[in-house]
């Protein structure tokens, strides 16, 4: 098939699925009865019992024969040379393999930055290794190859380095003094600008103008960083914990100047990503020490190398301006603010997003601004950019509806759009009022005495607070899935797709067992190998709706192959595919209930063990059509010492409005993490960087407070099940929408136990103190 043909085909697939004429997936709008109803059911992790039996393995646990295991020497200055590097004593240490520098790295090209091309997973296009110069503080100096992981640290405390400091840009202050307007922000304009907001802001009846920071954040999955790798002559050999397997074939390919095909990467299980299981330095040394030394290398990167090597979100400083008619409609909306960023990435933290689509405005002004520091270069992480600008708007938003006199969710109903502010799109599907109502209803809103301080029992505070989430539905092209179909009744999917924990293989199996007619007992999910067809990556909350394009589209192949294999001594004999349905184990008419046969029969009588089909997923063109974002309405309740300023999130509950629900069971808990991740950036998480040297403080989970769960309350989470009729089983993306709003809702619920607005993430005691 032509390149004109296979674009031609899936357009056409895609109008048949996605357009505003054609009909929704057959999939949603089917009834729930049937035995084989599993769309919507808690169905456990099939992976579960692998993991709770230690089965699972992960890829810093992969057996191989003369492994050395890998450990690296940080940096000690921002930016500079190497003077000297003595390795003398580390390579005669016992034990050791081979140290690697920059003086016998081998020549690698720098990696393709992710965003640079659509196939490319560098978290920096900085080269690595390649010479004396240092870039920042932690950037990798030496590697040591031991035969155990205790050798190759103690040798690491051997080597001996001196460096030439060259002046280094810390300061963030300082830096957003020359900031410049980013033209792109994840391919979309760096600046939004409608009317002459400024303007309107100045002639409005109330108004706020404010300043938000948020902080760095680092990384911090339960598993960290670990690849193990070899060699087998010209062909590699990858274990990794990825969230974008593809992708890092391609850039690998690049960065060693050998075909993708050599390349085979094995990721089937992933301790969690969150947006920092991308291509770092590690991956990279470890396979070129391996080159060099002739062995197979395990590079698990200590969690103090996590934070030293593996970017995480950088900090903003925000302006939310807010200008408001009487009757509580918006005049003006500015959302301005500026990130830092390392020279070698692209990664803007798209802070003015959330303003992008929520909320109807006259006039607006949203522009992202950036400046570089000599750092580890930043990445993405759980909703990058609506995370922390949501923090900025709804915080913003409530001191409006103080100033105004009105309840926050009703200011929030008067600014109801009723199609997307700055693309003019309709909304593919949106009920963000109904998850506000009935979070509301629910989390008991109308106990809330708007009063601020009204409500104390002994020393503790008593506030509640509420924010709107969103997170954009994304869908990432050129996904290709295979379908195959045995005699003894067992089928399997295969995709190289990603399970970081948030059940993939479990919703796909579900969605498919629907869709072919299957128990969901007997299907498979063969994912997290580059061999499988084509997968998308784990990011962006996209991968359900990327996954099940790509099924579907097989699906299609496999019943018109079906049904010529089934021939004319079937009682489907002369059906074309769209008069036949999936059902029971097999493919019957859509109303004669007699014309039916199973799979196992077609497959029997034509002498067949198998049948396969494989398609590519249609473009996501129903991002062009429709304005596509996942809602929430997130409401705190906290309590505030009145003594020591500590404050304890007593109750939350999320209200979501995400389109349909795959599983229940699954899909609470990726909202229970997001939120939770959400409590850890209102009160806890900073990355303390030394703006003297660079060098970050905290590398360690004992400094860096992830909420424990004594800090975690109770976390109630609903949501409409409404489908969108628009995305692929009319699911949009769960991933991250938990995270964004929870920082402002639990500031604006401090706000009202205490009568203090605090701007500035993460909300300690102190900032509430004196
Ligand atoms: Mo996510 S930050 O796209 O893994």
């Amino acid at each position: 098939m032509s390149v004109t043909d296979t674009i031609k085909q899936a357009v056409t697939s895609a109008v048949v699925h996605f357009s505003p004429e054609a009909p929704p997936d057959p999939l949603i709008a089917k009834p729930r009865t049937g035995q084989y109803g599993a769309v919507g059911t808690s169905l456990p992790r099939v992976d579960g019992p692998r993991k709770v039996q230690g089965q699972a393995r992960f890829a810093a646990e992969v057996p191989v024969e003369a492994m050395t295991y890998a450990a690296l020497l940080h940096a000690s200055i921002p930016r500079g040379r190497i003077d000297s590097l003595d390795t003398s004593a580390a390579e005669a240490a016992p034990g050791v393999v081979f140290v690697m520098t920059h003086r016998n790295a081998p020549k690698l090209a720098p990696p393709a930055a992710f965003l640079s091309d659509p196939r490319a997973a560098g978290a920096s296009s900085l080269p690595v290794m390649q010479d004396a110069s240092i870039h920042w503080n932690g950037e990798p100096v030496a590697v040591i190859l031991a035969e155990t992981q205790e050798q190759a640290d103690h040798a690491k405390s051997l080597i001996r380095v001196s460096y030439t400091a060259e002046p280094a840009s810390l300061n963030f202050a300082e830096a957003v003094q020359h900031s410049r307007r980013l033209d792109t922000v994840m391919r979309e304009p760096g600046l939004v600008e409608i009317g002459d907001a400024e303007q309107a802001l100045a002639g409005s009846a109330f108004a706020v103008d404010r300043v938000y920071n948020t902080p760095r954040h680092s990384h911090a999955a339960i598993e960290p960083h670990a690849a193990t790798v070899w060699w087998e002559g010209e062909d590699l050999v990858v274990h990794d914990t990825t969230q974008m397997l593809h992708q890092e074939r391609w850039t690998l390919a690049g960065i060693f100047g050998i075909d993708e095909e050599r390349i085979r990467i094995f990721s089937p299980f992933v301790g969690g990503g969150f947006g920092g299981k991308g291509l770092w330095g590690h991956q990279i040394l470890a396979i070129a020490a391996s080159r060099l030394a002739g062995r197979p290398v395990r590079v698990a990167l200590s969690r103090e190398s996590v934070f030293r090597i593996a970017g995480g979100r950088t900090l903003t400083q925000q302006r939310v301006a807010l200008g408001a008619n009487a009757d509580g409609t918006l005049a003006a909306l500015i959302h301005t603010g500026t990130v830092a960023m390392s020279a070698h990435n692209n990664c803007p933290e798209q802070f003015t997003f959330p303003a992008r689509h929520l909320y109807a405005a006259s006039a607006m002004r949203l522009e992202q601004r950036a400046t570089d520091l000599d750092m580890l270069a930043n990445t993405f992480m759980r909703a990058p950019g609506e995370s922390v600008g949501t923090f900025a708007l709804e915080c913003a938003l409530d001191e409006l509806a103080e100033a105004m006199g009105l309840d926050p969710i009703e200011l929030r109903r008067r600014m109801e759009p009723d199609k997307d502010p700055t693309s003019g799109r309709a909304f593919s599907s949106r009920h963000l009022l109904k998850a506000f109502a009935d979070g509301a209803e629910r989390f008991g809103w109308s106990k809330r005495n708007p009063t601020p301080r009204t409500r104390r029992e002994g020393e503790w505070l008593i506030g509640m607070g509420v924010a709107t989430g969103t997170y954009p539905y994304y869908r990432m092209p050129g996904g290709e899935a295979r379908l195959i179909l045995r005699r003894d009744g067992t089928a399997s999917i295969q995709m190289a797709s990603h399970e970081m924990g948030m059940g993939t293989a479990t919703v796909q199996i579900q969605a498919t067992a629907e869709r072919l007619g299957l128990s969901v007992e007997k299907i498979a999910f063969e994912y997290g190998d580059t061999a499988l067809p084509h997968g998308t990556l784990a990011g962006g909350s996209s991968q359900t709706a990327s996954i099940a394009a790509a099924v579907t589209a097989a699906s299609h192949v496999l019943i018109a192959d079906l049904l010529k294999l089934a021939g004319n001594d079937s009682p489907l004999a002369g059906l074309k595919a769209d008069e036949v349905e999936a059902r029971d184990g097999g493919l019957g008419h859509r109303e004669q209930a007699d014309r039916f046969e199973s799979y196992v029969s077609i497959l029997a009588r034509a002498g067949r063990d198998e049948i396969a089909a494989e398609a590519a997923a249609p473009p996501p063109l129903e991002v062009m059509q429709f304005s596509m974002h996942s809602f929430a309405a997130q409401f705190a309740e906290v309590r505030v010492n009145a003594v020591t300023g500590e404050t304890r999130v007593s109750r939350f509950l999320g209200s979501f409005d995400c389109g349909r629900i795959i599983n229940p069971r699954t899909a609470s808990s990726q909202f229970r993490g997001g939120i939770i991740m959400g409590l850890g950036l209102a009160l806890t998480e900073e990355t303390q960087f030394d703006e003297r040297t660079g060098r970050i403080m905290n590398p360690s989970l004992a400094e860096y407070h992830v909420p424990v769960h004594l800090d975690v309350p109770e976390i109630d989470v609903i949501w409409t099940d409404i489908p969108d009729p628009h995305a692929p089983l009319g699911a949009r993306g769960i991933g991250e929408i938990g995270i964004t709003g929870v920082g402002a809702a639990v500031a604006n619920a401090i706000y009202n136990a205490t009568g203090t607005r605090v701007r500035d993430l993460p909300i300690t005691l102190d900032k509430l103190l004196g």
